[in-house]
């Protein structure tokens, strides 16, 4: 089955791409030729996972999903949230991002956090949510260089690694986006049986 993943982000690209094997062809919105902007505007990780795919289902009439991922961090009433790419401001960068959690997280004690993400689907015009959640916590220093976003902070609970020191594999098997991809898929297999 071919299937539309709304990024044009190759870390996410690639993730997804090496949990789905060579079980469905993925194709970026570039593969599709379509380079707009796509807004979003939602207060919620549904809302913009939503959005995404709607816009591809609707204008190229594809079947497609999205992603939309949020880190949620307990001591700051789970912020960033769904505003975790523009934390610092919409111009900055990753490393900006953790350097502005690391200035607001200086002298709390409670690191506990947690990565969300929501993928929506839409095959013939239905749409259905998945949810994956990781739970664990903002270390105070950056750490290794694999992944992305706010990897290099984020230790999972029961390992003594980052996100950014583990490899692809590695960080599939535990990951938000595992989880909801693995859901995901299991998903897709049931209606092609
Ligand atoms: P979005 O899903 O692309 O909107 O991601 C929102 C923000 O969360 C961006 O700043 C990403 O860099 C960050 N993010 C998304 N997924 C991950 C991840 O797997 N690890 C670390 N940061 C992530």
């Amino acid at each position: 089955m071919k299937l539309v993943f709304a990024t044009n982000n190759q870390h996410k690209l690639t993730e997804v791409r090496s949990i789905l094997g060579n079980k469905f062809e993925i194709l970026s919105l570039a593969d599709i030729g379509c380079n707009d902007d796509i807004p979003e505007t939602a207060e919620t990780l549904e809302g913009n996972a939503s959005i995404k795919a709607w816009y591809v289902a609707r204008n190229y009439g594809m079947n497609c999903f999205a992603d939309d991922t949020g880190l949620e961090v307990e001591a700051l009433d789970m912020r960033p949230g769904v505003y975790s790419a523009r934390y610092a401001g919409s111009q900055k960068s990753s490393s900006d991002n953790m350097n502005k959690l690391l200035f607001e997280l200086d002298k709390i004690n409670n690191r506990k956090a947690r990565f969300r993400t929501v993928i929506s689907l839409i095959i013939d015009n239905e749409e259905k949510l998945f949810e994956g959640i990781v739970d664990g916590n903002i270390i105070s220093e950056k750490l290794g260089d694999e992944g992305f976003g706010y990897d290099p902070l984020f230790k999972p609970l029961g390992y003594e690694q980052t996100f950014a020191q583990m490899d692809i594999d590695e960080k599939n098997k535990i990951s938000h986006r595992g989880r909801a991809v693995e859901k995901l898929i299991a998903y897709l297999q049931k209606l092609e049986d």
